[in-house]
């Protein structure tokens, strides 16, 4: 059975294909336009969009040696995202399937970061957690804790009230002059640098709930009143504040990971979302499963930030158990659970 998977929900445009589970091609055209500007512009990310989605495609098909006709099923991005950029993604993918006849189906973009687990690669054999696992899906649009039931069955247990972790990064990453987007340059300058130079705020927001803005405002006032004394600060002590802040955004996450394992009693933990690529998260998870007796899973570093092969992974599962979407179907911005 051989899966297309289109995704489109930020600033990626990505085509993946996967033959009976195992990922063939995966091809991804990044947006260096948003550089500049610090953050996303929509609309600049949707034009980007429909310049990539054909060569894109193209490549994922060719590197994979599958005909347009071969295609079973066409699985895209149906939201959360931005919704000019899902349009393109989606557009594409009902026009693909008009062309071929290969059904759609829609796929959850953070359902996509929590399978992405399941993804087999022809090369070597990637360790699977089993039923249930405990996932810590941690973007630049999300930080969710979720029990994962099984392949369609997901319980959110907690998730933040403001910031997601990867905009924490970001944010923090932009105030000392960084460009977009900040987190994996805030986890190289970090190598470098102390984790306990200086202390910032941890809020808590409750229960197994996260709050990253208190975080980020403590960041940018602990800066403001420093440069007030010294306006090379940023530059003399780069290393020692990206540790510091990562540090601090690793204690946050960790703290209500450690209190979801305690609850559920699970034992299998994986980490899912751009922000699972940071370093010192993947070892500290590490750490804290040799300690804890956890199983631990962290996806490879391609498969961290956003990529169709786990939109395809993913189609691939919700098509198996007979899902098919409509050709009306329209994309959501927005997902409640
Ligand atoms: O999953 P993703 O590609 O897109 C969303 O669905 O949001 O995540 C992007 C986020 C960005 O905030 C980016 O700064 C962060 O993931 N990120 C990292 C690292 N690599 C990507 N954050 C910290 N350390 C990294 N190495
Ligand atoms: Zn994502």
């Amino acid at each position: 059975m051989v899966i297309l998977g289109i995704e489109s929900s930020c600033d990626d445009t990505s085509a993946a294909v996967v033959r009976d589970g195992v990922l063939l091609s995966n091809v991804l055209a990044g947006q260096e336009v948003h550089r500049q500007y610090g953050g996303v512009i929509p609309e600049l990310a949707s034009r980007a969009h429909q310049q990539h989605i054909i060569p894109v495609t193209h490549g994922a098909l060719t590197v994979a040696g599958v005909r347009p006709g071969e295609v079973d099923a066409v699985a895209f991005t149906s939201g959360p995202g931005l919704m000019g950029s899902l349009l393109v993604g989606t557009s594409f993918a009902k026009g693909f399937s008009l062309a071929t006849g290969a059904p759609l189906v829609a796929v959850n973009h953070l359902q996509g970061h929590v399978l992405s687990h399941f993804i087999d690669v022809p090369e070597k054999r990637l360790p699977h957690p089993s039923f249930p696992f405990l996932c810590l899906l941690v973007s630049g649009g999300h930080s969710q804790l979720i029990v994962v039931n099984s392949f369609l069955h997901f319980d959110v247990i907690g998730e933040t009230i403001d910031d997601a972790a990867g905009e924490a990064f970001d944010k923090c990453a932009k105030v000392m002059g960084l460009p977009y987007p900040g987190g994996p340059i805030i986890d190289r300058l970090a190598t470098q640098g102390n984790p306990q130079a200086f202390r910032f705020a941890r809020p808590q927001a409750g229960g197994l709930d996260y709050s990253f803005s208190g975080l980020k405002t403590s960041f940018l006032y602990f800066l403001r009143d420093r440069m007030a004394d010294n306006p090379a600060f940023i530059e003399e002590h780069r290393h020692d504040l990206c540790a510091s802040l990562q540090h601090t955004i690793i204690e946050i996450l960790m703290h209500n990971l450690v209190k979801a394992a305690a609850q559920t009693g699970i034992r299998e933990i994986a980490v899912a979302g751009g922000v699972s690529a940071n370093s010192g998260l993947r070892q500290r998870l590490l750490d804290e499963g040799k300690m804890r007796r956890w199983q631990v899973y962290l996806p490879e570093l391609r498969f961290t930030t956003d990529n169709a092969a786990m939109i395809a992974i993913t189609g691939y599962y919700l098509f198996l158990a007979g899902k098919r979407t409509a050709p009306d179907v329209t994309p959501t911005a927005r997902i409640r659970h």
